[in-house]
């Protein structure tokens, strides 16, 4: 390929890639799948990498990270980055209202009220449309360029938007008006799922586990080396700006719209209000749906929407007096620590688990909580009869957050791990670097229960009815040794089992059979490979289409994959040259598993669809079909070959349209081709 071609490729791409972007992380609702946003993307660092000149700072492939720093640079921030004072009742919400109104002198305020994220604020500095710092809030003057971590975030915008010209395909259809510069405020989060995936992965591999979302969002941006940020799950929310250069914005709500425009993610709660009364039902409202959100919040912000006002009533100290935070009371109760209690995992690991005096802790019943690790044990000081401070926050397991000292008496006693296993006797190690403490044994019946569980829960196979007790018996009666066996159960065998009669053993059977056809992406994931978890199974799924192919994948095509490092590369290696693993995968076989490939046309209207453009088109340019085709799953072909299922004729065609015609292919102008689009997308 030649310089000219590749520049425009590289840019076609960049735009099919910003695309995608922006139906994944602002609309939730991809076109493509993993594997082809992949292809995408290798393609792009592959044109970069031969012609280097042409990279740029605002391309997607500067998301990966960058070698360590040895420190951050401090970075002044144009306009300071304020706080904001915080009403802790409805009475000083009341006043902060009256307080406004008396200094606007006018009774009329329109408010606009948001929740109030709990992650880390950040500033994001586009010069000219392209991102050239971010940074965190510091003291509010000057913060930390954080700027390669920044960019590792796909919900970050590497420059904003010339053009409306979504998709990629369509006519631009008018421009946006980009300032010379602009600082764009918004907080930094990591949501709840991908914080407890996030913990549960730290804890597998023995690390230290992070607190909660807010702490694991700080720590992955305050990272030296970008890539490890880039492996993090980090989402950004756009709430302000700060300096703004070449646009004169009048309102706050105006300003969100524009960013939101821009394809920031905009908090979608966000509202506005004409009366106090009616920002206090706002509070009240979100205060109730709080724990159902994707991500936590600590209160709402009610912030003056008119910025003639906001310019009017100006900050005290470091806060504007034209805003104000009301925070929610914490989740968060005491109780009494009756024992700690140690369960073994699928992978040998022991986990500490504290049994609780049961308590209420925001409208659930909490009676353990686990404590993950003995280091965690000793970095808190948990003893066994302390009271202690216990929260949950929405889907997050209970934890123990804190120790009331002052409330020991000194009969509470020191938790040591044990020596041996609980369940099998088998010895317990600690292996140098881990936190973790295993059994060493694998074929612990522990091990094996949780290993079922596992094969069977919700996200794997989906046996309904197969939960932790009937597992249990299963495997302390003999009659499963491995997840195969499942398939091999008999109503004979079952009904001699606890509370397993007729209906039940029938039901049981029938569950199990009806899940011998899982997605080949469940299948890899119910193995239960370490480190692999939904998200690489269904990479390793798309990869590989079956699993006799990622049986035999090797070092170098695993390392290949996104998000597949060596760590797990080597784990998925090793797996599948364990001969017992293989046994237990073709016994699964042998009883009648048979994975069905992942319907990728979920994602990709266009998947299996080879088009050939021919004629001078009016809506596009021949390089935008291709990216419109491609972009959808569709393959795009210079020649009309026996493949080819659809030629779209544009003005002046030429033999093309001869031979089509002659093979019979369908054969549609450039409305029919955007008719048919719509009708495959709708079909999915
Ligand atoms: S506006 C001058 N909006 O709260 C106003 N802040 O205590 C500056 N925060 O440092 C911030 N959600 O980290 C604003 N919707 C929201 C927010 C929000 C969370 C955080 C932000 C800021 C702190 C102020």
């Amino acid at each position: 390929m030649n310089h000219d071609d590749a520049e425009k490729r590289i840019n076609q791409l960049r735009r099919i890639i910003s695309y995608h972007n922006a139906l994944y992380y602002q609309q939730d609702a991809p076109e493509i799948t993993d594997a082809q946003y992949d292809q995408f993307f290798r393609e792009l660092s592959d044109l970069e990498a031969q012609f280097p000149e042409l990279a740029t700072p605002d391309s997607p492939t500067q998301r990966v990270g960058a070698p360590p720093l040895e420190k951050f640079s401090p970075v002044t921030h144009l306009i300071p980055m304020l706080s904001l004072a915080n009403a802790f009742s409805d009475d000083e919400l009341l006043q902060f209202d009256a307080r406004c109104r008396r200094a606007l002198e006018t009774e009329k305020i329109i408010y606009t009220v948001e929740p109030k994220l709990d992650g880390l604020a950040v500033s994001l500095l586009y010069e000219n449309g392209r991102l050239r710092t971010g940074s965190t809030r510091g003291d509010g003057l000057v913060g930390e360029d954080v700027t390669l971590n920044i960019k590792t975030i796909p919900s970050v915008l590497l420059s904003l938007p010339q053009r409306k010209n979504f998709p990629p395909g369509a006519i631009a259809s008018g421009s946006f008006h980009i300032p010379d510069r602009i600082e764009i405020r918004g907080e930094v989060c990591m949501e709840r799922a991908a914080f407890e995936k996030l913990n549960r992965r730290r804890s597998e591999r023995g690390e230290a586990l992070f607190a909660n979302p807010r702490n694991a969002a700080a720590g992955s941006l305050r990272q030296l080396d970008s890539r490890i940020t880039a492996k993090r799950p980090l989402t950004f929310f756009a709430y302000a700006v700060g300096v703004v250069e070449g646009a004169v914005f009048q309102t706050h709500s105006e300003i969100l719209q524009t960013l939101s425009e821009w394809g920031f993610q905009v908090n979608p709660l966000i509202r506005q209000r004409v009366t106090i009364a009616e920002c206090l039902d706002y509070y009240h409202h979100i205060n109730g749906i709080r724990e159902d959100l994707p991500y936590e919040i600590d209160g709402i912000v009610v912030k003056i929407d008119d910025l003639a006002y906001q310019q009017r009533l100006g900050n005290v100290s470091r806060s504007p007096r034209w805003a104000i935070a009301c925070k929610f009371a914490p989740i968060q109760e005491q109780t009494v620590i009756e024992d700690i209690v140690v369960q073994i995992g699928r992978t040998g690991v022991l986990t500490p688990v504290a049994v609780l005096r049961p308590v209420h802790v925001a409208g659930a019943r909490v009676s353990r909580a686990t404590l993950h690790n003995e280091d965690e044990i000793i970095r808190k000081d948990i003893r066994i009869g302390d009271t202690v401070v216990v929260q949950r926050a929405g889907d997050v397991i209970p934890e123990v957050v804190s120790v009331v000292k002052e409330l020991r008496n000194g009969t509470e006693t020191v938790f040591r791990m044990p020596e041996t296993c609980p369940e099998c006797g088998a010895r317990i190690v600690r292996l140098e670097g881990e936190v973790a403490s295993r059994c060493v044994n694998l074929s612990c019946p522990a091990q094996l229960r949780g290993h079922i569980c596992h094969f069977a829960s919700r996200e794997a196979l989906d046996i309904e009815g197969l939960g932790d007790k009937l597992v249990s018996q299963l495997v302390s009666t003999g009659l499963i040794h491995d997840p195969a066996d499942l398939f091999y159960l008999t109503k004979d065998k079952l009904i001699g089992l606890e509370r397993m009669a007729e209906k039940s053993s029938a039901n049981l059977l029938e569950a199990i059979q009806k899940s011998k056809t899982p997605s080949l992406s469940r299948l890899i994931f119910a193995l239960g490979i370490r480190h692999v978890g939904e998200s690489t199974a269904r990479l390793l799924a798309d990869e590989y289409g079956s699993m006799d192919r990622l049986m035999k994948a090797d070092m170098t095509s695993l390392l290949e994959i996104r998000d597949v490092g060596p760590e797990v590369a080597s784990s998925i290696y090793k797996f599948f040259r364990e001969p017992a693993n293989i046994s237990v995968i073709e016994k699964l076989f042998r009883a009648g598993v048979s994975p069905v490939q992942n319907t990728k046309e979920r994602a990709a209207p266009l998947l299996g669809k080879h088009f050939v453009f021919t004629g001078t088109l009016n809506r596009m340019t021949r390089n935008d079909a291709k990216s419109l085709v491609e972009s959808l799953g569709g393959t795009f072909e210079s020649s009309v070959t026996k493949q080819t299922d659809y030629v779209v004729a544009g003005q002046a065609t030429g033999s093309k349209m001869e031979k089509a015609r002659q093979a019979g292919i369908p054969i549609l102008d450039e409305e029919a081709f955007f008719s048919l689009v719509e009708k495959m997308k709708s079909k999915l």
